[in-house]
């Protein structure tokens, strides 16, 4: 990938990584991440997850991820954590590895998330957790004002196009369950709409949609969207609400 797609990527990602900023936290917390000594991401990307765990807890962090310039990107931008080339399928590690092993925004994307799922669990220590930060789940996206919704389906079937799987998240729980893990916990996060709208993160938003939306619908329908949407986040009126998945659980013992 080029430097410029990389760097557009990473502006991405860093805003995804705002949505489900409360939810690690809790996640985090919760499993006393603090006191670990190492943590996988896999599916690491361009680092942002990776480098967050290495800078706020000074533990060995390490990412992986099968696309070899998202690594060498996530390398020269973090010097904290260390990054590998590899595929969460068949994970370049001995098992019981690690204390944590974390995805975030990785299952939709690949073919067989039990598979990737199953890694993790193998290279993670006895009651060690395995973490699935965040899985969206498209199905069920709330817009308002309702015209957006063709919006929301259009995603639905641009990413079905790109071989990911928009209805993920709803399966996560069934996902931990199948691997065996203990103590599993599940959950969604909330929605909240209040403020000024982000200019950035909406023109940020629009750059993915209207290149996903572009072999599905005209441009100027495209770019009429694009203004409802503006306006109505102006007026506050705007609500956008992608169900948002979690999972906890412990490697079996
Ligand atoms: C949406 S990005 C998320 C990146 C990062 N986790 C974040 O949230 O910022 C998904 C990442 O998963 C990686 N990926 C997809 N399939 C993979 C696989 N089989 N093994 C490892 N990484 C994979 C992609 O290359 C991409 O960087």
């Amino acid at each position: 990938m080029q430097q410029e797609t990389l760097e557009r990527l990473h502006s991405r990602y860093l805003i995804q990584a705002t949505w489900s900023a409360s939810i690690r936290e809790q996640l985090f917390d919760s499993i006393q991440i603090q006191g670990k000594d190492k943590v996988l991401e896999v599916g690491s990307g361009t680092g942002v997850v990776s480098a967050e765990i290495s800078q706020r807890f000074s533990l060995e962090s390490v990412g992986v991820d099968i696309d070899r310039s998202a690594v060498t990107f996530a390398h020269n931008n973090d010097p904290t954590s260390l990054y590998l080339a590899g595929d969460g399928n068949n994970l370049p590690f001995q098992p019981a590895a690690f204390d944590v092993a974390a995805c975030h925004f990785l299952l939709l994307w690949v073919e067989n998330p039990d598979k990737i799922l199953a890694e993790m669990v193998r290279v993670t220590k006895p009651g060690g957790w395995i973490l699935a930060l965040a899985e969206p789940d498209y199905g069920g996206r709330i817009d308002y004002p309702r015209e957006l919704e063709t919006v929301g389906q259009g995603q639905i079937q641009a990413l079905l196009d790109q071989g990911a799987n928009p209805y993920l998240g709803r399966t996560l729980s069934a996902l931990f369950h199948s691997a065996q893990l203990t103590e599993i916990r599940t959950g969604l996060l909330g929605g909240e709409w209040q403020g000024s709208i982000d200019e950035d993160q909406l023109e940020s938003e629009w750059e993915t949609l209207a290149q996903d939306l572009s072999d599905l619908l005209p441009a100027d329908e495209i770019e009429r969207f694009r203004r409802i949407d503006h306006e109505a986040w102006e007026m506050g009126t705007r609500v956008l609400f992608v169900p948002t998945f979690y999972a906890a659980g412990r490697a079996p013992l």
